[in-house]
């Protein structure tokens, strides 16, 4: 097993490098399939009258593409680095951490070729059928076993926030995924859940949106507390607020996914507590984007010449864009007009591309030269250029969206004065065409970036141990 020296400890990061290099392929892969998805609604021939190509099998496919092999796989890679470092001890269970990996990529090819085939408990975000359920319950344990472990054998008196945050993540996942699959099954590839109209509403909500708050959230909050400052060479703004950002995000996350189920057969007052509980969070989430920003205070002039410092950094502001439109969406009379719209999935892709995808990918080319043994990525100027690919592209998307959301929810509601309908669907749909094309110019140019990422990553990790020196820092 390799072995990297720091403060006297040897790390394990062979399980580290394995997940930061399947995020990246996994990357690639899920935004390629959401930029086909983009295609087809732009141009519906492209499934080719093909079962396993149509848009409704797709979409699982780029949504957990997405979240559980690309996002999670960061999620994995990122905590067991940090981890071993904050606490200065080498993983706890280091076969077990290995076992996380290979689960966690049959995991992934399972869902790979299941979900083209149709084969699917149809509950957004947990599609996966039961025999997937039990191996990712199995891996999860395990997780929380190395990551707990390792946390237990410590040799520093405190745990930094970042773990903290890590620790919520994975304790509430396993929550949420265990309540949210219990099904009978009635062959291998079918189920049915225990729970039962609206009622299972609920709980598929309550899981959906604490897989938004902890996954990808909590998590990537985590990833924040602990590579902000490190590439910005600072210490976190202040440490008191990251404290009270964790409880206040944690207290409140869990009682807001009834704002998916405004004016559903879920009693009224339940919705008005997800409403109320939705705008409370934009107090900590703020408080949170504010506190990993200011972490800077006094070395703003490193975003010029730092373009991880600037993935990292434009991915807060894009927190903090997402984490303020969520809480006015989940305001009923805004959430009439927004729901069932392209506002909703701008609001996704703001949190999802902007925030989840660039925070990992600062991150990323913050460890992978480190696991690597290298001083800094093969080509500074390539990280630049994936920035502006990468931001120029989501902006894209995220404009295309609000303007075409926003536009069909006024559509849908325009009445004449006899009361008729002034708009069939049909006219919103053709309203929305241009902008589907620039969600899809928008997608291009973010794989586009992806594959530089892939280019530079590999150059990395082939260059000669050690002959990659940091970059010397402008006086
Ligand atoms: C090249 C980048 C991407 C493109 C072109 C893209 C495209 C798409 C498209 C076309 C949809 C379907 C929208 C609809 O049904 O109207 C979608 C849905 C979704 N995507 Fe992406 N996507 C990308 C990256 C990502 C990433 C990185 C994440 C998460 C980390 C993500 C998470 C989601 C989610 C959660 C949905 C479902 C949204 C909803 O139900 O409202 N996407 N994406
Ligand atoms: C304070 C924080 C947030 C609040 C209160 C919030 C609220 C909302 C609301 C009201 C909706 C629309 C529900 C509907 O009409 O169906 C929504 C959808 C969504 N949000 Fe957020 N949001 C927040 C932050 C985020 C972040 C940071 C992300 C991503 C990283 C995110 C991902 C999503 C996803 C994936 C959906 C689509 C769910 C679906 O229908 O498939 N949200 N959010």
């Amino acid at each position: 097993m390799s072995q990297t020296k720091s403060l006297n400890v040897d790390y394990n990061y062979t399980v580290v490098r394995l997940f930061a290099l399947t995020t990246v392929l996994w990357g690639i892969v899920g935004m390629t399939v959401g930029v086909l998805l983009a295609a087809q609604l732009y141009w519906p021939a492209l499934n080719f009258d093909t079962a396993w190509l149509t848009y409704s099998r797709l979409r699982p496919l780029h949504t957990n593409a997405v979240i559980f092999a690309f996002g999670t796989s960061a999620l994995f890679a990122t905590s067991y680095y940090v981890v071993q470092r904050t606490c200065q001890v080498r993983l706890y269970a280091e076969k077990l951490a290995m076992f996380t990996f290979i689960g966690w990529q049959i995991v992934i090819i399972a869902a790979a070729i299941t979900l083209p085939m149709g084969i699917s408990q149809s509950k957004e975000y947990a599609e996966l059928e039961w025999p997937i359920d039990v191996l990712i319950t199995i891996v999860w344990v395990c997780y929380a076993i190395v990551f707990f472990g390792t946390m237990i054998k410590r040799t520093t008196s405190h745990i930094y926030v970042a773990n903290w945050f890590y620790g919520g993540f994975i304790i509430t996942v396993a929550a949420l995924h265990i309540v949210n699959s219990m099904v009978i099954p009635v062959s291998l590839t079918k189920s049915y859940s225990i729970y039962g109209g609206a009622v299972d509403a609920m709980v598929q909500w309550w899981y959906g949106h604490n897989a938004v708050g902890f996954l990808l959230t909590a998590g990537f909050l985590g990833m924040m507390y602990y590579f902000v400052p490190k590439q910005a060479g600072r210490p976190v703004y202040s440490y008191r607020l990251s404290v009270v950002h964790f409880w206040a995000l944690i207290a409140l996350y869990i009682w807001a996914g009834s704002h998916h189920l405004h004016y559903t057969a879920l009693p009224d007052w339940t919705q008005s507590v997800g409403m109320v509980m939705s705008v409370i969070l934009f107090v900590p989430s703020w408080g949170g984007m504010i506190n990993g920003i200011m972490t800077l205070s006094g070395a703003w002039h490193k975003l010029k010449t730092d373009p991880i410092l600037r993935f990292l950094i434009v991915s807060l502001s894009f927190y903090g864009m997402s984490t303020f439109e969520g809480p006015m969406m989940a305001i009923k009379s805004v959430n009439a007009l927004s729901h069932y719209t392209d506002w909703t999935v701008g609001h996704v892709h703001s949190g999802a591309l902007g925030w989840v995808a660039m925070v990992s990918i600062g991150a990323l080319y913050h460890l992978i030269p480190a696991v690597f043994g290298q001083g800094r990525m093969y080509s500074v100027k390539l990280v630049n250029t994936h920035f502006w690919l990468h931001t120029t592209g989501v902006v894209l998307y995220i404009v295309a969206m609000w303007i075409s959301g926003i536009m069909q929810g006024m559509m849908w509601r325009a009445v004449n004065t006899d009361g008729t309908l002034t708009y069939s669907f049909v006219q919103s749909l053709e309203a929305s065409y241009p902008f589907y094309l620039m969600r899809f110019i928008g997608g291009l140019f973010v794989v586009t970036g992806m594959l530089v990422m892939a280019y530079n990553v590999i150059k990395t990790v082939r260059a000669k141990e050690g002959v990659l020196e940091p970059v010397a820092e402008a006086a």
